[in-house]
């Protein structure tokens, strides 16, 4: 579902103990659709055998006994690889690959894949500490990223000689993302900016206590995750969330109602979709306690005084109308009761595009969940109930409506690549 459907995707890996997790990567790879091309150094060999990922790619796996047997057009791998490529990533890499590949040795079947393509290069280096601190090290991963490369990682963390440093490869699902972020660099969405809010904010009544509600944030970072892919640079404005945010989105961490808006304000200038997809509280103590409040000083009841928090859609959705950025302004709507006719009303009050309506009651729906059933409720008047979504996909399909728009308005140019898809 996401843009890895199709892609061919080039894995190669050298001799490091981290191959035990490329293993895995080949396998989320695959799942998502990629046409996964695996080619193993001869060292790489010690460590894990092509058989292992043949099983889970359901293909070929290359290696430097293959290097001089052509196919059927009579081109080499290293060529037909090359060639085919949309990406290529090396998880792991070791020193001594990466210094191969900065001076432009191709002494094996990846390098000289390497040498030959014009595919995006990611390179996720894994190795004690010592090897890669070495000036040598990290004047060759300079020279690397000089040219163009992604270097994704290494981490901190236990190595395998049982020391803990930096050196362990970036996990799977981190290298996955990165491919993503790669891949869509050529998307519809180059060049423009898409911000999302995301999670709950936090309205402080003491130093200990606050006012929020469910709000994890995944919804808004699969937005932001979707942006991404289609190729946006992606700004993501959040509360505490408990979700990890996706690579090659910048994030701006905020806690309250009025930090998201300042937060939002900063951003929207250059902005071209806003995607408002925060539960951001309506209320706000009036004042705030410097001290944390005494169950016995405030007594067995007590009453707190409230206030409006500032409507950040709503600011964003008159700025607008005013005639300034973002071309598209899209809301959400949480509602427990009437949904359409609540939706329909924030849509017009707040000047939106799009509203997405959230029927919050559904159990598969709404907060902290993995899915979302919403309805899609244009500017128009055109009202799309969908099916219940993993919240990935109803982010992608989002992003194609919003792609479309942009197109229809004459922002976009028809004749983009799209990458992403949605079915
Ligand atoms: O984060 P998850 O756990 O994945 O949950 C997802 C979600 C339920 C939070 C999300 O799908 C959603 O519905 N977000 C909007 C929640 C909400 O606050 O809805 P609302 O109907 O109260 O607000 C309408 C719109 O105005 C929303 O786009 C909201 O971000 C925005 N708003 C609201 C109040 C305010 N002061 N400023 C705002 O910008």
């Amino acid at each position: 579902m996401t843009n890895l459907r199709g892609k061919r995707v080039i894995l190669g890996v050298t001799g490091g103990i981290a191959c035990y997790k490329s293993a895995d990567l080949a396998s989320k790879l695959a799942q998502q659709g990629a046409q996964v091309d695996v080619i193993l150094t001869s060292a790489a060999e010690q460590f894990i055998t092509p058989t292992c990922f043949s099983a889970v790619t359901g293909r070929q796996t290359w290696t430097d006994r293959d290097m001089y047997a052509p196919d059927v057009t009579g081109a080499f791998p290293h060529i037909a690889l090359a060639r085919a490529a949309d990406v290529v990533i090396i998880a792991p890499i070791t020193a001594n690959t990466l210094a191969k590949l900065a001076n432009g040795l191709a002494d094996n079947l990846l390098t000289t894949t390497v040498l030959a393509t014009r595919a995006p290069l990611i390179l996720a280096p894994a190795m004690e500490t010592h090897m890669w601190e070495h000036p040598a090290t990290q004047a060759n991963v300079q020279t690397l990223r000089a040219r163009g490369a992604h270097v994704v990682g290494p981490e901190l963390g236990h190595l395998a000689s049982g020391a803990t440093g930096i050196g362990r490869m970036a996990e799977p699902t981190t290298l996955l993302e990165a491919i993503r972020y790669v891949l869509g660099q050529n998307g519809p969405l180059r060049g423009y900016k898409v911000l999302i809010t995301a999670g709950a904010t936090r309205e402080p009544i003491d130093p200990v206590r606050f006012i929020t509600n469910p709000s994890s944030g995944k919804m808004g970072v699969a937005l932001a995750a979707a942006a991404r892919d289609a190729g946006a640079t992606t700004v993501l404005v959040h509360g505490p969330i408990n979700v990890p945010v996706p690579y090659g989105v910048r994030t701006v961490p905020v806690t309250t109602a009025q930090e998201m808006l300042d937060a939002v304000l900063a951003e929207v200038e250059d902005t071209d979709v806003f995607i408002a997809a925060a539960a951001v509280a309506d209320f706000r103590p009036t004042r705030q306690a410097a001290q944390k409040l005494k169950k016995d000083v405030v007594g067995p009841t007590w009453t707190l005084t409230l206030e409006r928090t500032p409507d950040i859609l709503g600011t964003v959705g008159h700025l607008r109308q005013e005639g300034h950025r973002p071309y598209v302004v899209v809301g959400f709507a949480a509602e427990t009761q009437n949904l359409i006719a609540a939706a329909q009303e924030k849509l017009t009050r707040k000047g939106l595009d799009l509203i997405v309506a959230n029927d919050i009651t559904a159990p598969d729906a709404g907060f902290a969940v993995d899915t979302n059933r919403v309805t899609v409720i244009e500017r128009e008047g055109t009202i799309t109930p969908w099916p219940t979504l993993p919240k990935d996909v109803v982010a992608e399909r989002l992003m194609v409506q919003i792609i479309d728009r942009l197109r229809k308005m004459g922002i976009l140019k028809a004749e983009s690549d799209d990458t992403l898809t949605s079915e």
